[in-house]
């Protein structure tokens, strides 16, 4: 099989999509920004090699440590479903005959986005909420706090579409002991709640970009939707975490973001496959750059 291909556009994806041909994709995936009304944002620190950095590492190695800059992008739509309508139709547009499409919300915009997909795709053409459940941060004193996100998937014909049973990982059963010890060792495929933990924000996987989803959970839509060589979209890259998990899975992926810093962020995460630039001119990286930490902080919009 040939090697997969990575493409990634920079500018408005409605603009972008608007241009290509009908059912040009196999699975589409994507994470829009919620309408939390914040602007997301986060800080980042790089450490660079400098024989009088204030900071040794290994092997008595200096270093220095400095700011990056912020990076953020505007979270604050004053219509989100007007904003979001014209795009989830080019989506299905988009689609395969036989493809899917996973819209990854919130618990505050998904049912809003429901109806609209009813209305685009059909109602029949819903076949799961996907509840992403996780366990990381504060907790609320005045209500049961939210713990995950909601991924609505919804095949072009619900009669004919990638679903490939044999390809799920296996998760462990909460009694093993109520179970055959084959069954036990083989461990149960997942329900439609996932329970995965965030980006650790100290990990290897961080890539200081606000909102970065994990790669275990889009690992596994593409793994379980999408065959190798087959063609993945997502127009709300961001950090490029569907392109990664496409890519390493032999799929060939096509990026959009319109935001400059989601651009300087792939340029560095993606870098080891090679991707091809529209509409952006990647930077030589630099090699001195060894490590990219990073600093939450959510700011109330102004
Ligand atoms: C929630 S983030 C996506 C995060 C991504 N799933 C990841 O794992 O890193 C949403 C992204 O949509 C991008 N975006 C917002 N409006 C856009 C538009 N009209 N065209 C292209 N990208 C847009 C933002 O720049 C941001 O990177």
């Amino acid at each position: 099989m040939a090697a997969p291909t990575l493409d990634i556009h920079f500018g408005d994806n409605l603009s972008v999509i608007s241009e290509w041909p009908d059912e040009s994709f196999d699975l589409i995936y994507i994470d829009p920004p919620f309408n939390t009304g914040k602007v997301q944002a986060r800080t980042q620190i790089k450490t660079v090699r400098d024989d009088d950095g204030d900071c040794e590492g290994y092997k008595g190695q200096k270093y220095r440590t400095v700011r990056v800059g912020t990076k953020s992008y505007s979270d604050v739509f004053s219509d989100y479903l007007s904003f979001l309508e014209p795009r989830l139709e080019q989506a299905q547009r988009l689609l395969k005959p036989n493809g899917s499409f996973f819209l990854h919300l919130d618990y505050r915009e998904v049912h809003y986005a429901k109806v609209l997909l009813d209305m685009i795709f059909g109602r029949e053409s819903f076949i799961n909420e996907i509840i992403w459940a996780y366990d990381y941060g504060a907790r609320s004193k005045k209500k049961w706090s939210a713990k995950h996100d909601n991924i609505l998937w919804y095949a072009k014909d619900p009669n004919n579409y990638t679903y490939r049973y044999d390809d799920i990982d296996r998760i462990p059963y909460m009694a093993p002991g109520l179970v055959t010890k084959e069954k036990a060792e083989r461990g149960k495929t997942p329900t439609d709640t996932w329970w995965h933990t965030i980006v650790s924000p100290n990990g290897k996987e961080k890539t200081g970009y606000p909102t970065q989803k994990p790669l275990g959970v889009i690992n596994r839509l593409i793994r379980v939707h999408t065959k190798p060589g087959d063609r993945v979209l997502d127009f709300f890259a961001g950090s490029g975490t569907a392109g990664e998990a496409a890519f390493r899975q032999n799929r060939n992926a096509v990026l959009v973001d319109c935001n400059e810093e989601a651009m300087e962020v792939m340029e560095h995460r993606l870098s080891f496959a090679q991707p091809v630039w529209h509409g952006w001119k990647a930077t030589e990286l630099d090699n001195n750059e060894i490590c990219l930490l990073d600093v939450l902080s959510v700011s109330a919009a102004k």
